[in-house]
């Protein structure tokens, strides 16, 4: 029973812990191959050269998880904060910060205790290695607006940017998908470390959080010789029209108003369901005219390949119909708004009516959602081609803090 990945501290573990150099018990136990700066080492968890060492570091000006590429797997859920006070939030941000930045080196989220008390850490990870796990953390409206911001000293904090979102036709929500008081983006190499960041949390939290919703997202990223570019359950590219770094400023991150978000971006999140039936009944020619591409190579149906821009106006640019999705959300067509769009693919059982509940996890980073995604949806439920096979059930606006500096904590930028 005392296998390399048995987290009980013995007098042994702590020699052990000593020889690595204090990193903490739980550290050690781990393996070096989860240590930083030793990424890809023959130990533990970490075979060499395979993704369960690689490490997206934590701290910096941005938070991981926005513009680094979206690895395979994400868990995304939010929390509604209990904690009777200013204080609680503050020890719930601090947790969270500790085992937000152990959990990306591959560490339990807390350090070892003795087997006579609960586990800090749940413990379904040990041995996958940090598998490049990133986990950004958002902030509701509902935190900071009315009671619950009177309750932790937060009036007055709520940037104007972080506005609700209006109603969009066609959108069917359901609460419970809905909103939250926090909301984490866990992004893995490994869907069990990207879940076992967000159940970690919870455990880390009890007591002063609830989990409001949770899903699980996955991109099937070609292996082949096709581009990287994966595709979403409608089997058509998704993702290859982004921001480029040099547009990061002006597209992703956050106005210079409030301070506090300085370095941060706003995050819409959209439960999207897909009615399947419907779309697989499609001839190809229509699905392709709905998109405006083709979709075995994902080109633009203007021509070209996938990488081409598709033409909008003039000669050729009748093949790409009013109502098709990339000519609705283009730039072009809506006063230059762009996002930068990080969505995932979810499935999640079966729905009431018999049909699989599977879709998009869309989500969305931006400087200010009332001028790049409102515009862009309001135009996409009313014109576009694909609102017919889409349903929005659940959704979600957060303030996604700025990145966190080392020896520094989520609530220092929350709370000052
Ligand atoms: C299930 C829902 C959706 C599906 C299946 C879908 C599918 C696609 C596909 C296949 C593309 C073309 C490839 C690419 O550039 O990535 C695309 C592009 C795009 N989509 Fe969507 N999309 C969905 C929802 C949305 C939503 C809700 C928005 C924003 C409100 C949006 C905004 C965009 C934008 C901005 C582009 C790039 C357009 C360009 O600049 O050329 N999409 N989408």
């Amino acid at each position: 029973m005392d296998g390399p990945t048995d987290d009980r501290t013995t007098p042994s573990r702590v020699s052990r812990r000593a020889v690595l150099g204090g990193l903490g018990a739980a550290g050690g136990l781990l393996g070096v191959g989860a240590l930083p700066g030793v990424a890809g080492a023959a130990s533990g968890a970490g075979t060499p050269g395979s993704t369960t060492s690689r490490v997206v570091p934590f701290h910096g000006r941005h938070q991981a998880g926005i513009v680094d590429p979206a690895p395979r797997h994400a868990t995304v859920a939010a929390f509604d904060v209990t904690a009777a006070d200013r204080s609680g939030l503050r020890s719930l941000l601090e947790a969270w910060t500790i085992a937000a930045e152990r959990m990306t080196r591959g560490l339990p989220a807390g350090p070892v205790l003795d087997a006579t008390r609960s586990p800090n850490d749940p413990g379904e990870a040990m041995g996958l290695g940090p598998s490049g796990l990133t986990i950004t953390l958002g902030i509701g409206a509902s935190l900071l607006s009315g009671d619950h911001a009177a309750r932790f000293g937060l009036l007055g904090r709520r940037p104007a940017a972080l506005a609700d979102l209006p109603p969009f036709e066609g959108d069917a929500l359901v609460e419970r998908w809905s909103g939250g008081d926090l909301v984490v983006q866990a992004c893995s190499d490994d869907a069990q470390v990207a879940f076992h960041a967000i159940h970690a949390l919870a455990v880390t939290g009890a007591g002063l959080v609830r989990t409001r919703w949770s899903l699980d997202g996955f991109l099937g990223t070609s292996r082949g010789t096709e581009s990287p570019t994966p595709r979403n359950l409608m089997g058509f590219k998704d993702g290859t029209v982004n921001p480029a770094p040099a547009q990061f400023d002006r597209i992703v991150w956050a106005d210079a108003e409030p301070r506090w978000m300085r370095g941060g971006s706003y995050l819409v999140v959209r439960r999207i369901r897909m009615d399947l039936a419907q779309w697989d009944a499609e001839t190809l020619d229509d699905q392709e005219e709905t998109i405006g591409r083709i979709r075995s190579t994902g080109a633009p149906l203007s021509g070209g390949t996938e990488t081409s821009a598709p033409i909008l106006r003039g000669p050729g640019s009748d093949r790409i119909l009013p109502s098709a999705h990339i000519r609705v959300v283009s730039p072009a067509a809506n006063r230059g708004a762009r996002l930068l769009r990080r969505g995932y693919n979810y499935s999640a059982g079966a729905t009431e009516t018999g049909a699989l509940d599977a879709g998009l996890l869309f989500l969305a980073y931006q400087r200010d959602p009332r001028e790049q995604f409102v515009p862009l949806q309001a135009r996409m439920a009313t014109t576009d081609a694909l609102r017919t096979y889409l349903t929005t059930v659940g959704s979600g606006v957060y303030a996604v803090l700025p990145g966190v500096r080392p020896g520094r904590s989520y609530a220092d930028l929350l709370l000052g």
